[in-house]
């Protein structure tokens, strides 16, 4: 009897398993059915085929697709993502699938040896090919600092620098040059543009005021959306590329002489603002961006009442994203985190629950995944934040388009340095001019004059021009830029076949009787950062002595400065008759002279105060 029960038992569960086995396998069937196929790996044995998984399908709202990805994302996998390595700092390029980075950029000079726009286009299409040796092949997210222009590539259009654009004061004119930079920078595979800078410049001594649009909040705010939307195009939801507000915030208001880097004297220093003041001052031009829908903020190198922006959870998480409503990612600035008093282990878990969601990493990037390993692990960086900062990657990522658009062909390279955007930088440049002074009615030009003499180390000299951010960190000084064209060369064009038009760039003139007008163009050596603060920012003696030369030589005098900040010339100025700001015009010089001979009017105002 005993034995019988037995085996009616064994046959009574051997039945239940293999009706339970049969629903299972109906079910598993019916996922499949469902598309919604069912991954067996883990953080051990990455072996699963994701090729198909939900992520990858472009049909698929943008929030169901981040949510698949870091469904099937490992610990490591999310770090990975938090990282945006400086491109000379990657030894083996392999790093960027071991290591599952998350972006790269190009820091200013930071060019592939075959500097041209192709090499560029080459060089971001190669990078992209080690993400395709990953599990989850996410592509990574390339950034530059197109800030006038694409102008790291020798030969695209360079428009004026900001603080000239702040003197035309012409959203609709910041839209169009920040959407002909958008398609220049995207020719080449680089969908991040490290610009605006909405910084409020209260410090002309600063070597960063011709990056900012103005000295005053309002004209800021003006032009912020404008380029943003310029860039990113009137739908944020999907950019064409993702614009960066920055430096959040207050880097305008820096203390002179309290600069971090031994070198600066202002760059990289102290706000001591109240909060009211850096609220009422240099929080809209942000708020406007957010308003904007700008993709990324970037925390400056400045500090606030003592603390370093990435390390500041109010001003990050508070402020910016909740109260604000900020929705993209924070990437922080340079070596921004590093800068945080105390080790590389503590800031980086410092930023991090800031609300630093990506850290630029131009060294040390291997220690920084390592340190975040282990302070997820041991719980110092909460499950939560980590998820947050990948979850605002990845939709960055998704909604730029970057697991679909097709990459740049050789094709897309003519947008580059094209007529149309040659033309546009012209319009910039007319615009962007102010007169500081015409006492004697100078202006306009006659195109018929006999005699016009020209002189001045920026008279010829489309480095100059351009200045800093451009090919090269410091700018390259000399009138070498492919396709640009000087301010000379406009004036020569200008002028009627029977003018004559004599340049000496000293000011030396051997004539037998005055010219009719004398043009000199001088201004400021190209700078950029903290190599540009400077405590009296002037014209240098050279330039001086030019100008005195061609005042003797001429009948009415004209004075060009190309700089990218008011200088001081209050005592030598008295003496010269016509004064244009023309700050930093970039490569279309010619610009100049469709003012100079009435073929427009002038119509920029001074965007930050200058003393005459
Ligand atoms: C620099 C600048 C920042 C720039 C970044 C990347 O240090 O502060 O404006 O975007 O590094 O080049």
């Amino acid at each position: 009897m005993k034995k019988f029960l037995n085996l009616k038992k064994n046959i009574f569960i051997f039945s239940s398993l293999l009706v339970l086995l049969f629903f299972l396998s109906i079910w598993l069937w019916h996922q499949f059915q469902k598309e919604e196929r069912l991954y067996f790996c883990d953080d051990k044995t990455i072996i699963c085929d994701l090729s198909e998984a939900p992520y990858h399908d472009p049909s698929l709202p943008v929030e169901e697709r981040v949510e698949d990805l870091l469904s099937h994302m490992t610990l490591d996998e999310k770090i990975g993502q938090l990282a945006l390595v400086e491109r000379s700092e990657i030894k083996d390029k392999n790093d960027i699938a071991t290591y599952g980075l998350g972006g790269l950029l190009s820091g200013a000079g930071s060019h592939p040896e075959n500097n041209t726009a192709l090499g560029w286009q080459e060089m971001t299409a190669d990078y992209q090919t080690y993400t395709k040796k990953t599990r989850l092949q996410i592509p990574l997210l390339y950034g530059a600092d197109a800030i006038h222009g694409n102008s790291n590539v020798p030969g695209a259009t360079v428009f004026p620098h900001q603080i000239g654009l702040g003197a035309a004061n012409d959203p609709d004119l910041v839209r169009r040059i920040n959407e002909a930079t958008a398609k220049e920078l995207a020719a080449t595979g680089i969908y991040w543009n490290y610009a605006p800078s909405l910084d409020v410049a209260k410090d002309l001594r600063w070597g960063r005021t011709y990056e900012t649009f103005s000295s005053e909040s309002d004209r800021v705010e003006n032009l912020a959306a404008a380029a943003i939307i310029g860039l990113q195009g009137e739908n944020s939801a999907t950019p064409f590329v993702i614009a960066t507000a920055k430096h959040y915030i207050g880097s305008g208001a820096m203390i002179w002489g309290t600069a971090v880097n031994e070198d600066y004297k202002i760059d990289q220093g102290e706000v001591r603002l109240t909060e009211e003041e850096l609220r009422a001052e240099h929080l809209p031009p942000f708020k406007k961006a957010v308003e904007a829908g700008v993709w990324s903020v970037m925390a400056g190198l400045n500090n606030w009442q003592g603390l370093k922006l990435s390390a500041n959870k109010y001003l990050l998480t508070d402020v910016l994203k909740e109260e604000l409503g900020f929705q993209g990612f924070v990437v922080s600035d340079w070596y921004g985190v590093y800068e945080i008093p105390g080790n590389n282990y503590q800031n980086t878990i410092t930023a991090i629950n800031a609300g630093v969601d990506m850290v630029m990493l131009p060294f040390d990037y291997k220690k920084f995944i390592a340190d975040l390993q282990q302070s997820t692990s041991n719980g110092r960086v909460p499950a939560s934040r980590l998820d947050d900062a990948v979850r605002r990657i990845l939709r960055a990522k998704f909604s730029l388009g970057l697991f679909d658009r097709p990459a740049p062909t050789a094709n897309d390279l003519a947008i580059i340095g094209s007529e149309e955007h040659r033309a546009l930088a012209r319009e910039a440049v007319r615009k962007s001019l102010v007169l500081l002074k015409d006492r004697r009615q100078t202006l306009p030009l006659d195109k018929n004059l006999d005699t016009i003499i020209v002189a001045g180390s920026a008279a010829d000299n489309s480095g100059r021009q351009c200045g800093g951010w451009t090919v090269e960190w410091q700018g390259i000084d000399g009138n070498w830029l492919p396709g640009a064209s000087s301010i000379l060369k406009g004036i020569k064009e200008a002028v009627s076949s029977e003018t004559k038009v004599i340049f000496e760039e000293t000011g030396n003139f051997d004539l037998d009787v005055k010219a009719d007008v004398g043009i000199v163009i001088v201004g400021e050596k190209s700078y950029a950062e903290g190599v540009g603060d400077e405590a009296e920012p002037q014209l240098s003696p050279e330039d001086l002595a030019t100008i005195e030369k061609v005042r003797k030589a001429s009948n009415k005098l004209i004075v060009i400065i190309v700089s990218g900040r008011p200088l001081n010339i209050k005592l030598p100025a008295r003496n010269w008759d016509t004064i244009i700001a023309a700050w930093l015009p970039g490569s279309e010089g010619q610009g100049v002279a469709d003012v100079l001979f009435g073929g427009y009017p002038f119509v920029g105002t001074l965007p930050i105060e200058w003393e005459l």
